[in-house]
């Protein structure tokens, strides 16, 4: 009988969470106030990372950045002070574990505790398998999936010992739909995808509701991270605008989303791949541009500037 009252108050809980987001559809929830928070964004120096270090510093929390660019995490930190904000530049390498605890303990000491992170500094070698080098692949997973690890690891204690905190995991919705020519950087965000859902399981469990996860995927942003890259229906499966894509970012992490798709277009298409046969999802990837996305992947390299 036990097990019949719980199961109707799963159901409970599901159908109130549908009903929820059928009402914030049309009406946005209330956003929290992010003022006196100290923030931490990994890659700041550049694209989505600066769209938010600026947008959250214009919302009076103090901003901290971690980039290896040095140009680029400067001038993030210029343009915040220069709008009144508060920003603080630290030249760290995420790519290295001992780095992270060295910068970190800098943070801490220097700024005070890190209330909200943002792991978002990633890189894409753009090779075909056959083609990444073993450096390739190690850096891969050493930016896009371990630096989301020993971040985490490093602000987490501080977070629940002041009963308060938001962990932001900018992947991507190459963590949910394997892409030609991606394997590097698809195997790192499927890992990230994964690491970011069970350490919200583990917050909930734990009874630290009090700290929330927000997990973004988002399609291709027009950052130049991939320059050259093309979609073939841009009127379904746009190259999104990388002041559109901050703004849904913001959104989500203020209204405490644990995850957003941009555009909605992936919510379906990750369905899609589950409901599909295995064997017949090459023809799909085809018909919607998958077989070429990565033909004239250009990237930073190409392109040295930062945006
Ligand atoms: N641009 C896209 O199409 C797209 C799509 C989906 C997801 N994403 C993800 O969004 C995030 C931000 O992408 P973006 O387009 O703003 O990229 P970007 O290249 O503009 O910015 C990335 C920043 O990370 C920094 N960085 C790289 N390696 C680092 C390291 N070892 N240590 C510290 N900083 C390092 C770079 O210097 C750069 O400033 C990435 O995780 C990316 O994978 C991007
Ligand atoms: C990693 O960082 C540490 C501490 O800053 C440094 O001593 C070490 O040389 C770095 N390792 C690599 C491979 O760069
Ligand atoms: C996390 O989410 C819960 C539930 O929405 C909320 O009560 C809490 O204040 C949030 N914490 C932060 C730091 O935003």
């Amino acid at each position: 009988m036990n097990i019949l009252l719980e199961l109707l108050m799963t159901l409970f809980k599901v159908f109130s969470a549908l009903f929820w987001a059928s009402v914030h559809f049309f009406i946005p929830p209330p956003q929290k106030s992010v003022k006196g928070e100290i923030i931490l964004i990994t890659g700041g120096g550049s694209g989505i990372g600066r769209l938010l270090a600026q947008r959250l510093a214009k919302l009076g929390a103090t901003i901290v950045i971690w980039d290896i660019n040095k140009e680029g995490n400067e001038e993030t930190a210029r343009l915040i002070t220069e709008n009144g904000g508060k920003a603080h530049a630290y030249i760290c390498d995420i790519s290295n574990n001992s780095e992270i605890s060295v910068c970190s303990e800098t943070v801490k000491r220097e700024v005070g505790c890190v209330s909200m992170l943002i792991n978002n500094a990633g890189i894409v070698s753009g090779k075909k398998f056959i083609d990444t080098t073993e450096k390739d692949i190690v850096k891969t997973f050493e930016v896009n999936t371990f630096a989301h690890v020993w971040a985490a690891k490093a602000f987490l204690p501080d977070m629940i010992k002041n009963q308060h905190g938001h962990i932001v995991n900018i992947v991507s919705s190459a963590g949910y739909i394997g892409v030609n020519g991606l394997s590097d950087y698809c195997a790192s965000k499927f890992a990230s995808v994964g690491l970011t859902e069970c350490l919200d399981l583990e917050l909930h469990f734990a009874g630290h509701d009090y700290i929330n996860t927000t997990l973004v995927c988002p399609y291709y942003i027009d950052t130049g991270m991939f320059a050259g890259c093309q979609t073939r229906f841009p009127w379904l499966l746009p190259i999104l605008d990388s002041d559109y894509a901050a703004d849904r970012i913001m959104l989500a992490i203020l209204t405490n989303q644990k995850q957003l798709c941009i555009p909605r277009i992936i919510y379906f298409l990750v369905m899609l791949k589950t409901i599909v046969p295995a064997s017949a999802s090459p023809y799909v990837h085809r018909f919607m541009g998958g077989d070429k996305l990565m033909a004239n992947f250009v990237g930073r390299q190409g392109n040295k500037k930062t945006n």
